[in-house]
C-alpha cells in the first residue's frame, strides 16, 4: 500500500533540465522552490545537448538575420513576436551563462569577433552557435546543478516523478502535483502558489531517438488531462544524422560536424544533398533528414554516410572528442572512416500553449522548455534555438511569477491527499512492457518522416486501443514509474496522431504523401480537451 504526505512551497519547478534548473536559480533568492527530477539531477536532454545555443554573439552577425533564419526554418509557423523576444534576448541569457561559468569554447586565433568559438548549424546563415567543444549540454548541466546544489532555498527531489497536477475545487487553478518517490512507496501532494512544468519533450514515442529515457511527454499529458491547450503536436523534429550501429543505442551525431564541412554520402560515395536545397548539407533538418529517408528507401540502404575526412585529426579531437570517442568504441576511426548515420526522433516543436510570460491556459501554471508551445519554432525548429528557448522563457517566467507575487499570492486551498484505497498491487507488468514496445513501433511506422492518411488512421485506430488498456490498467492497479510514464505517452502520441490528421497539407517537419502540397494560409493546430479528464 502507497502511503501519503505532503510538502508546502512557494513554487514547483518540474524537471530539472535547462529550462528548470534556470528558473530554479533565478527565483531562489526570494522564494522558495522545490525542483524534482525523474531520474538523476543531471538526466535529461540537456545534458547530451552537442551543438550548442545559437544567439547574436558576432558583431557582424545582426538580429534580423537570426529572426529570417529562425522564421524560415517553421515555414510560416512561428509567431513572429515570439522569435522576435527570444533572438533578441538570446545573448543576454547566454551571458549569464557564461557569467555563471558554463566553460565555452574559446575562440583562437586571429581571426576572432567574439572571444568564443562559435559554430554553424543548418539552416542558419551566419556562424553564431555558442559551444563547450560537443558536450555543451553536459558542461552547462554541471554547472548548473552545482550551484542549485548550493543554494539553501532549493529544495532538491532527483528520483521522483510527478503523477498528475493538483486543481483547486473550482478547477481553474493548478495548486501543485502528486508526486511518486523513487521506490514507488509514497505519493507526496506538493502544494504550490505556482507549478512549472519544465519536463522536456515527447521522442521516446518513437522507437528510434536519440533522447534519454526521459522524454516521454509526461508535462504535455498531465497539463492535458488539467485542461490546458497543447499546440502543433505534429511537429517531431527527426535529426538527420543519428549513428547507425546494429547493437548501440541511438547516438546523436551533431549537426556542427556538417557545419565543418561535413557531407553526406551514399555507399557510392555520391554526395547527394546538393540535389535537395542551394544550401546542400546545411539545408534545414526537415530538408535533410526527409532526403536521408528518400534516399535510403530508392536504394534500399539501412543508413546513409557522413563524412569528416577532410578536417585534420588534431581538429576533430579538439572540437568533436565525445563524437569521436563514441565513434571509435563502435569500432569507427571518424578522422579516416566516414560515419554511417540514420535520422531518429530528437525533438517535440509543440507541447503546452504558452504566452510570452510562459503561462499556460490553466491559472498557477507555467510551463518552460521543451515541454511547451510558446511559437518560436513553428513547423520546424532551425537547430540550436531549443537551449536559447528554455534559458528566456525561464526568465520571462521568473518575471511573471515575481510580479504575481508582488500582487499578492494567496494559496489557500490545501490539496486532498492521494487515495489508494480503490487499487491493488500489479500481479504482472507484462501489458506495460509489452504496450511500451507496441506504442514506439506503432509511432515510427506510421508517424514518421513521411506520412499518409491511411497510415495515420491505423495508428489511430491502434493508439485508441492501447490508451484503453493502459488507462483501465492504470484505474486499477498501484502506480509506478513506467506505467506512469506509458500513461502519458500513449496521451501524447493520441494528439500527435490527432494533430497530424487534422493538417491536411505538408509543412516543414509534416509530410504527408496524400496532402504534398503547403497551403498558403498557415495556422498552427490548437487542441484544447472538454474538460480536466481526472479527480
Ligand atoms: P530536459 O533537459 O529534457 O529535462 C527534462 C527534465 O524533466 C528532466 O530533469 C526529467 O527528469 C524531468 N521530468 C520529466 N518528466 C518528469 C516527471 N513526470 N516528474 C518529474 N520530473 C520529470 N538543443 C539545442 O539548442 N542545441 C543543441 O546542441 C542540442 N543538442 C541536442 C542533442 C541531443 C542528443 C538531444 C536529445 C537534444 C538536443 N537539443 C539541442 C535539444 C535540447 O537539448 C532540449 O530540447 C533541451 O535540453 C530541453 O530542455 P528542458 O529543460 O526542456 O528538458
Ligand atoms: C546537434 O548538435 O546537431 C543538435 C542541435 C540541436 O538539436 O539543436
Amino acid at each position: 500500500m502507497i502511503q501519503s504526505n505532503s510538502i508546502k512551497t512557494d513554487v514547483l519547478v518540474i524537471g530539472s533540465g535547462i529550462a528548470g534548473l534556470s528558473l530554479a536559480l533565478k527565483l531562489a533568492d526570494k522564494h522558495a522552490v522545490t525542483l524534482l527530477a525523474k531520474a538523476a539531477l543531471s538526466e535529461g536532454s540537456t545534458q547530451y545537448a552537442q551543438g550548442g545555443i545559437a544567439g547574436v554573439l558576432d558583431p557582424f552577425d545582426s538580429i534580423d538575420s537570426h529572426l529570417n533564419d529562425t522564421l524560415e526554418a517553421g515555414a510560416g509557423l512561428c509567431d513572429p513576436e515570439v522569435v522576435r523576444l527570444v533572438t533578441e534576448q538570446a545573448s543576454h541569457s547566454i551571458q549569464e551563462l557564461i557569467e555563471l561559468g558554463v566553460p565555452f569554447s574559446r575562440c583562437e586565433g586571429d581571426q576572432c569577433n567574439y572571444p568564443f568559438h562559435l559554430t554553424q548549424e543548418g539552416g542558419h546563415s551566419h556562424r553564431r552557435v555558442i559551444h563547450a567543444a560537443d558536450h555543451t549540454g553536459l558542461s552547462i548541466v554541471d554547472t548548473l546543478v552545482q550551484k542549485v546544489l548550493l543554494h539553501s532555498n532549493i529544495t532538491v527531489l532527483p528520483e521522483h516523478i510527478s503523477i498528475d497536477l493538483i486543481l483547486n475545487q473550482k478547477r481553474d487553478r493548478c495548486i501543485g502535483a502528486y508526486v511518486l518517490n523513487k521506490n514507488n512507496e509514497t505519493v507526496t501532494d506538493i502544494w504550490a502558489d505556482f507549478t512549472v512544468l519544465a519536463t522536456g519533450g515527447a521522442s521516446k514515442a518513437y522507437l528510434y531517438t536519440s533522447n534519454p529515457d526521459t522524454s516521454t511527454g509526461d508535462g504535455i499529458a498531465m497539463a492535458w488531462r488539467a485542461g490546458c491547450k497543447v499546440g502543433n503536436m505534429e511537429f517531431n523534429q527527426f535529426h538527420p544524422t543519428c549513428l547507425f550501429h546494429p547493437k548501440d543505442r541511438s547516438f546523436l551525431i551533431s549537426e556542427a560536424v556538417r557545419g565543418e564541412g561535413g557531407i553526406l554520402r551514399l555507399p557510392n560515395g555520391h554526395a547527394f544533398m546538393p540535389e535537395y536545397h542551394e544550401r546542400a548539407d546545411l539545408a534545414p533538418r526537415d530538408v535533410v533528414a526527409r532526403a536521408i529517408d528518400h534516399e535510403m528507401k530508392k536504394h534500399g540502404i539501412d543508413c546513409v554516410y557522413l563524412d569528416i575526412t577532410h578536417l585534420e585529426r588534431e581538429q576533430i579531437m579538439h572540437h568533436f572528442p565525445t563524437i569521436y570517442e563514441r565513434c571509435f568504441k563502435a569500432g569507427i576511426d571518424i578522422c579516416t572512416q566516414q560515419i554511417p548515420v540514420v535520422p531518429a526522433a530528437h525533438y517535440t516543436c509543440g507541447g503546452i500553449v504558452t504566452n510570452m510570460q510562459g503561462k499556460s491556459s490553466l491559472n498557477g501554471l507555467y510551463a518552460i522548455g521543451e515541454a511547451a508551445y510558446t511559437g518560436l519554432h513553428g513547423a520546424n525548429r532551425l537547430a540550436s534555438n531549443s537551449l536559447v528557448e528554455g534559458l528566456v522563457f525561464a526568465e520571462m517566467a521568473k518575471r511573471s511569477i515575481e510580479q504575481a507575487y508582488l500582487k499578492g499570492v494567496t494559496n489557500l486551498e490545501v490539496p486532498k491527499a492521494w487515495d489508494s484505497s480503490r487499487v491493488t498491487d500489479p500481479k504482472e507488468k507484462v501489458l506495460v512492457t509489452h504496450d511500451w514496445d507496441e506504442l514506439r513501433r506503432v509511432m515510427w511506422d506510421y508517424v514518421g518522416i513521411v506520412r499518409t492518411d491511411k497510415r495515420l488512421k491505423r495508428a489511430r485506430q491502434r493508439i485508441r486501443n492501447l490508451k484503453r488498456e493502459i488507462n483501465e490498467y492504470y484505474n486499477e492497479h498501484t502506480v509506478y514509474s513506467d506505467l506512469l510514464e506509458l500513461r502519458n505517452l500513449v496521451q501524447v502520441a493520441e494528439l500527435m496522431v490527432i494533430s497530424a490528421q487534422r493538417r491536411k497539407e505538408s509543412r516543414g517537419l509534416h509530410y504527408n504523401l496524400d496532402y504534398p502540397k503547403t497551403k498558403l494560409k498557415a495556422k498552427p493546430t490548437i487542441l484544447k480537451p472538454k474538460k480536466a479528464k481526472f479527480s
